[in-house]
């Protein structure tokens, strides 16, 4: 039988949990490091399966990468591949950021349609046109995607949606190009900036980055670097979101509240009591109250996150009334719903709003985790149920959500790997 957690539920989180570092900040900085000969540490990382897909993918070009904790260290002095094996690219949304390190490096790249959570249709025609827009011919080649140029040329390219991929992809690829590149209409996500950061201090010349217009002077060459990733947002969420969702009381202690202004802003208005410290000491949540519903759109940057849209259904499965997630990113992300009806949720779909009838007790069941923050989701459901839930599929929650059942015990829960 496969491996499970095993949850009694119905105690409420109290304490402080460290988090890790941001996991796609990590996984952009592996690919980033694609980008120069030299060895490039990149300190922080999360120990997340993820982080070893990852690592296999840039060895599978030639690069020598060791994971060593939290640190990885890669270097990538000349490539034996320019297209990485299919599985390996399956299993991973990120593999596909090879692609504008080695266009901008070898002046080619092959790579197929990347895996990752099912949770829409996920094109990659964002990327792909901004490798055209840089003078590359792109086209299909068998199950891969091969692009070719001589050198790539700045340009300036508006991006038809704000890809949190594509820009990373681009702006890789840009960092290399003779000339300037703007692109408009890119992602704002810390994670997109954190490459960002990680690219300038190997050399790049980059501006804007963390707003929707950068602006990216190509240079010659790129050269190593040591670069520590910064906490993950998505995970003081989703610890965050347990804590409320429990009735507990839980502080992340390394927090980083000002990428955090759309779920504070949202645990204010359910009527949580929040402790924000300004000078590094995380946020604290704690529910003196009966949470009160609200209205979500989960939306780009610094919109309210789409990777926390499962996660704060569950807190407000146990609001005072009816609250509703409008989902905006992504067109199939309410797959969550059916295991939290399992449960005893009364929430339903309608396109793509979650409707959410508050004041619900939650019972424990057998239950999947059907991706990384589906998983999360039934992982606070099963929190707050009372009874035993089990929950599959915890190969989804090992990609995103280093020592979970640990950290999850630490702050009083009854959690166990079986
Ligand atoms: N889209 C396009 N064209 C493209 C690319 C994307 O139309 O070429 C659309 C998608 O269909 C989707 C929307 O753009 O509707 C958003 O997709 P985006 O490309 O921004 O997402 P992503 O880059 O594939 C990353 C994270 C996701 C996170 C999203 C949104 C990684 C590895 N993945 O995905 O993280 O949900 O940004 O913030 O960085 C997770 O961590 O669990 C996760 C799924």
């Amino acid at each position: 039988m496969s491996e499970r957690f095993v949850i009694r539920g119905g105690r409420p989180l109290r304490g402080e949990v460290q988090v890790s570092g941001s996991k796609n900040a990590s996984l952009y900085t592996l690919a980033a490091a694609l980008l120069t000969a030299d060895p490039v540490t990149i300190r922080n990382a999360p120990e997340i399966a993820d982080i070893g897909e990852m690592a296999d993918v840039c060895r599978s070009l030639g690069a020598e990468v060791e994971v060593d904790g939290t640190t990885v260290h890669l270097q990538a002095r000349e490539f034996t591949s320019t297209a990485p094996p299919m599985d390996q690219v399956m299993a991973l949304r990120a593999s596909f950021l090879v692609m504008g390190p080695l266009l901008a490096r070898e002046g080619e790249a092959a790579c197929a349609s990347p895996g990752g959570d099912v949770i829409g249709v996920r094109p990659l025609d964002v990327h792909l046109a901004g490798f055209r827009a840089l003078g590359a011919e792109v086209h299909r080649a068998g199950a891969d995607w091969a692009a070719r140029a001589k050198r790539l040329q700045g340009a300036r390219i508006f991006l038809d949606y704000p890809s949190v991929l594509g820009t990373v992809n681009v702006m890789f690829a840009a960092a290399l190009a003779e000339g300037t590149t703007t692109i408009v209409n890119a992602a704002a996500e810390p994670e997109v900036a954190m490459a960002a950061d990680l690219l300038n201090a190997m050399g790049a010349r980059i501006r804007g980055h963390g707003t929707a217009l950068m602006e990216i002077e190509g240079v010659e060459r790129m050269h190593g670097a040591d670069f520590t990733v910064v906490p993950d947002r998505i995970e003081t969420g989703t610890y965050l979101l347990a804590g409320a969702a429990t009735g507990g009381d839980v502080r992340v202690t390394n927090a980083q509240p000002g990428e955090l202004d759309s779920l504070l802003t949202k645990f204010r208005e359910m009527g949580t009591e929040l402790d924000v410290s300004a000078d590094g000491g995380g946020v604290r949540v704690s529910v003196p109250r009966k949470l009160q519903p609200i209205q979500v759109q989960a939306v780009p940057y610094p919109g309210f996150p789409t990777d926390l849209h499962a996660p704060m259904a569950v807190a407000l499965t146990q609001a005072d009334g009816v609250s509703t997630i409008h989902e905006r990113v992504f067109d199939n992300r309410t797959a969550y719903v059916g295991e939290l009806r399992t449960m005893g949720a009364k929430i339903i779909t309608g396109g793509q709003t979650v409707i959410i009838e508050g004041g619900t007790p939650l019972t424990g069941a057998a239950v999947r985790a059907l991706d990384i923050r589906a998983g999360a989701s039934v992982v606070i459901a099963g929190l707050v149920a009372g009874g035993e839930t089990q929950v599959s599929g915890v190969d989804h929650l090992d990609r995103g959500y280093a020592h979970l059942a640990e950290r999850l015990t630490a702050l009083g829960a009854d959690v166990e790997r079986r």
